[in-house]
């Protein structure tokens, strides 16, 4: 399963880069504001960091503009992936910037219809938003699913990037499903590497070598 880092913020995806845990790396409007940062020259820096695919995100509601917004945001590296929301005119744009040889995220999917049109158009990656859905009661996981079989049964290249991702049992959760990505803030990340038994266990041998009075350096 490929890990994308769902941040824009620089020293978080570098920190985790370094561990080789960043396939790649999702950012919004929402991200870039909590970054404080311009939207191209902090995607510049995180596309000069990350090798892999790295969504920044149009903000026209038309087309024609979400059009010339992707290909603005296409020129900043050639690992930029144009994110698109899943309108009708988020679509035509998809389909526009794929058929230029652009990676598209198509972004806010919340049901299998809207995955499977994004497919048709020619995304690279679908962003089905989990925890949205669970939020308002509805199990996001159904949607990761459903997408799988659908895209299975036809065999769609387009990527599945689990997005919207509140825990780490969302990450297994996906990872058991297949979904192709899993897109997540980097404390979610950090927190697979806990377990209650590790750090007990840790504390019953740091006890006992204490007892021991050797030192190996
Ligand atoms: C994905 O690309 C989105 O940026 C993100 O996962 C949204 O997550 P949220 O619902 O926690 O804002």
């Amino acid at each position: 399963m490929k890990f994308f880092v769902d941040t824009a913020d620089v020293a978080a995806i570098r920190e985790l880069n370094d561990l080789g845990m960043v396939d790649g790396v999702t950012t919004n409007p929402s991200l870039i504001l909590k970054s404080g940062r311009n939207i191209l020259e902090v995607t510049k820096e995180i596309c000069d960091m990350v090798s892999g695919p790295v969504s920044a995100e149009v903000v026209a509601s038309e087309a024609k503009e979400m059009i010339a917004e992707g290909l603005h945001l296409a020129q900043i590296a050639p690992n930029i992936a144009v994110k698109v929301p899943l309108t009708w005119d988020g679509l035509t744009a998809c389909k526009a910037l794929a058929s230029e040889g652009h990676k598209v995220n198509v972004t806010l999917c919340f049901s299998p219809a809207q995955a499977l049109l994004a497919a048709k158009a020619g995304a690279s990656f679908i962003s089905p938003f989990i925890g949205r859905l669970d939020d308002i009661h509805l199990d996001g996981l159904d949607l990761i699913e459903d997408i799988r079989v659908i895209y299975d049964n036809y065999d769609y290249r387009t990527e599945i990037l689990a997005a919207s991702i509140r825990s780490v049992n969302h990450v297994i959760d996906c990872a058991k499903i297949g979904a192709d990505v899993v897109t997540a803030p980097p404390a979610i990340i950090k927190a697979m590497a806990n377990h209650v038994l590790t750090d007990k266990g840790l504390e019953q041998f740091n006890s006992d070598w204490a007892k021991t009075g050797q030192k190996i350096l």
